[in-house]
């Protein structure tokens, strides 16, 4: 099951054919009245036992779109032959399993009206106010009335914007690389995605400035500054300050996606984005690796008039984010447990990654280089020219050893020669192994070139 699984998604990911299998399944299209054998004028002879190519009638903006590597990440999730750096897994040694099996019943018995039902779309009231002081704590800037939303999980918000802002052939500005997530909600509706590269200090707000000066005109610009996905480098001062102001000259709204915020190791990023400019970012933060990502939830803040468009949005997707998650994250959190986790998962991932630091150094073939990440799940290491780390994932897969190859992190071509490595879900004592694997899987083929 799991090799068919990775053959798969390697033959997929060679091919560069990106298809949404889960989409398939649920597109419902005027096809279905074609089909519909109860009706039998609509269903004539030659049709009857026929396989349907479903893929024939996806919608157009579906035909283009990637899929296949983060389906085939979450496949992996289960795996216990093979030492899977793949998933931005947090490790399930931080979900607080006892404390949360006490909120649950407590809430269950005593609260169902509230923790069972449906919730206001915008989130519940309690929620919010939660939310609320914990960025006011922690960011130094607490969102005013209708400033801030409960989402499902950090994905939910780029989907909700790209739905509520984005028309076919809008220009969207992303880091090259990024989550690859955030690139196919964004060409789900069909925008033209642009990349402009990073470096030690993030953003490269200069090459930005150049693009936007000659022309560039993006709707939105989508950044991770703090312990980026996939390379784990974080935007520096002067350029968040830059960055802002291109966004107040060009008119563009920036979503600060804030996943590993808080999982800094010794040093806390610079001021958040929004913190410094409610104006024209929207934060897009999430529950899923400082509490645990079964609940998906997360939050979105920014300008009322964007949270407002993004609450209607909502309305028919999922409607509202799941109550009882809502409300068991609140209690663990205004019990305390949020933040005393928060630090014992710092020390676990920096420990993780310092092992990991080592691994490379020891393992890996002349001319690799990689990231030093200051927090955060991510290692993104670049192979010598002349490697195709896609191709390599079969190799490695012999190996048993899993890793997700550069390429999809790219709004265009790029990122043959790279790799993401997370380290935040492989135990201490496999680390090491796990490595000399994919180095021997590096140094084989560089011998073959
Ligand atoms: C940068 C980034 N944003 C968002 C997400 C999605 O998180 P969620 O589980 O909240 O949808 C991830 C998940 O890996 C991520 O790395």
């Amino acid at each position: 099951m799991l090799g068919n699984i990775v053959v798969a998604y390697v033959k997929q990911a060679v091919r560069n054919s990106y298809i949404c299998k889960i989409g398939c399944q649920e597109t419902e299209t005027p096809m279905t009245a074609a089909i519909d054998h109860s009706h039998p004028g609509l269903s004539g002879p030659e049709q009857s036992g026929t396989a349907r190519d479903w893929d024939a009638s996806l919608a157009r903006r579906t035909k283009s779109l990637g899929g296949g590597e983060i389906t085939a990440i979450l496949s992996l999730a289960g795996a216990s032959d093979v030492i899977t750096f793949s998933g931005g897994f947090p490790d399930p040694a931080t979900f607080p399993t006892g404390v949360l099996a006490e909120i649950a019943t407590r809430l269950i018995t005593q609260d169902p009206g509230v923790a069972l039902q449906y919730a206001a779309t915008e989130g519940i009231a309690g929620v919010r106010d939660y939310v609320a002081g914990r960025l006011g704590a922690l960011q130094r800037r607490t969102p005013e009335t209708g400033e801030l939303m409960v989402t499902s999980g950090g994905i939910d918000c780029m989907e909700l914007v790209a739905k509520s802002y984005l028309d076919t052939g809008d220009a969207v500005v992303v880091e090259a690389p990024t989550y690859l997530g955030a690139i196919m909600a964004f060409r789900g509706y069909e925008a033209d995605v642009r990349g402009v590269p990073v470096d030690s200090d993030g953003l490269r707000t200069d090459v930005l400035a150049d693009q936007l000066a000659a022309g560039l005109r993006p709707k939105i610009l989508y950044t991770i500054p703090d312990f980026q996905n996939p390379t784990g480098l974080t935007m520096s001062a002067p350029r968040r300050t830059e960055l802002v102001e291109l966004a107040r000259r060009y008119g563009f709204l920036i979503i600060e996606d804030v996943a590993y915020r808080d999982l800094h190791f010794e040093q806390a990023p610079p001021d958040s984005l929004w913190s410094m400019a409610p104006d024209v970012v929207l934060q897009a933060g999430t529950f899923s690796k400082i509490f645990c990502p079964g609940v998906r939830l997360g939050w979105a803040a920014g300008p009322a008039e964007v949270i407002s468009r993004l609450v209607v949005a909502k309305q028919n997707s999922d409607q509202c984010s799941g109550a009882l998650g809502q409300r068991m994250m609140e209690e663990y959190g205004r019990g305390g447990h949020m933040d005393r986790q928060i630090v014992a998962s710092r020390a676990l991932y920096m420990r993780r990654a310092a092992l990991m630091s080592e691994a490379l150094t020891a393992h890996m073939p002349a001319g690799t280089t990689w990231t030093t990440p200051g927090g955060g799940f991510y290692i993104w290491a670049t192979a010598p020219d002349g490697v195709d780390t896609v191709a390599l994932s079969a190799a490695a897969r012999a190996q048993k050893v899993a890793y997700v190859p550069g390429r999809p992190f790219y709004p265009g071509e790029a990122g043959a020669t790279q790799i993401r490595l997370a380290y935040s879900r492989v135990a201490d004592e496999l680390i090491d192994e796990g490595i000399r694997r994919v180095g021997e899987v590096l140094r084989t083929a560089l011998e073959e070139r």
